[in-house]
């Protein structure tokens, strides 16, 4: 089953952590559109979105779909999630890293505990995510592991540098994951939307070049389908953050939130 859906780039089953964020949502109404028929969504118990995502998943003609439970403020209990999934639904085609909180900078500089809350859902639960989901996928022997990065990592911005140092630890994390599982058979993809309108930016100003979950989760699903190591959307941002990365500092220090 894997060599095939791995030939055609698109997953006949997926786990998605973090199954209620509105990306997620989006990416599972587009695969269910294709050839998906089992969805597992993972994320925590109380999330209203999840029901959301497993009406949606089922009304899209998914045939198999599921929940775990996990809170990523408890990165052990990610793994935990992830063997679960793996044990009840066999293997997975897909498993996408998409949770994550954005927090509030201004508090996050005066509370270090609150920082720390940031880096524990976006770092240090995805890496034990990454290293769950790759350790499945590796003994497997097929297999994609997507994890939802951003351009805020790619260089971070004195405006949200706790969320940005966060996600440019999460996106080298998993270039290097990816370098190791070169020849198993299992490979990683990193997505880098720019600014989203989704609940995460709800009531902030969009940022140029700024998309909708729905055209993130069109991005992924023709990355897939070309075999992408790395999903830009829009796809420009990749020049951009060519000329941006090499901004002088006392330039780039006063680029906005
Ligand atoms: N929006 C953007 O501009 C943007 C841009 C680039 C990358 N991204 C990334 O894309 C991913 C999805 O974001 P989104 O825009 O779709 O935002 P979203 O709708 O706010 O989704 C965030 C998801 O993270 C989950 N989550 C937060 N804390 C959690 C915890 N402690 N345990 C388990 N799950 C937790 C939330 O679950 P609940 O349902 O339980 O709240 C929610 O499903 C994130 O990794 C984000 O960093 C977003």
């Amino acid at each position: 089953m894997g060599l095939v859906n791995d030939a055609l780039g698109l997953p006949q089953s997926v786990l998605i952590l973090g199954g209620g964020s509105d990306i997620a949502r989006a990416l599972v109404r587009s695969l269910v559109a294709t050839r998906t028929r089992t969805v597992v969504l993972g994320g925590r118990p109380d999330s209203k979105t999840i029901a959301l995502a497993v009406d949606e998943a089922r009304e899209g003609g998914a045939s198999a779909v599921g929940t775990v439970h996990f809170d990523a403020m408890d990165p052990a209990s990610v793994a935990t999630a992830v063997d679960e999934a793996f044990a009840a639904y066999g293997d997975f085609d897909l498993v996408v890293v998409a949770f994550g909180v954005l927090g509030d900078q201004a508090t996050a500089e005066a509370d270090p505990s609150a920082a720390v809350e940031v880096a524990t859902v976006n770092y240090a639960a995805a890496v034990t995510a990454g290293l769950a989901a790759a350790r499945h996928l590796r003994s497997q022997g097929h297999g994609t592991l997507l994890a939802l990065s951003t351009v805020a990592g790619e260089r971070v911005r004195r405006a949200n540098f706790v969320y940005g140092s966060s996600k440019a630890g999460m996106d080298g994390f998993y270039q290097g994951l990816g370098d190791a599982l070169a020849g198993s058979g299992a490979r990683v993809v990193i997505v880098r939307p720019g600014f989203v309108r989704t609940a995460m930016t709800a009531g902030m100003d969009p940022a140029p070049f700024a998309t909708d979950a729905d055209t993130v989760a069109a991005a992924i699903v023709a990355g897939l389908g070309k075999g992408s190591q790395t999903i830009w959307v829009p796809s420009l941002l990749r020049w951009v953050f060519v000329v941006f990365r090499h901004l002088p500092r006392v330039i780039w220090r006063r680029i906005p939130g």
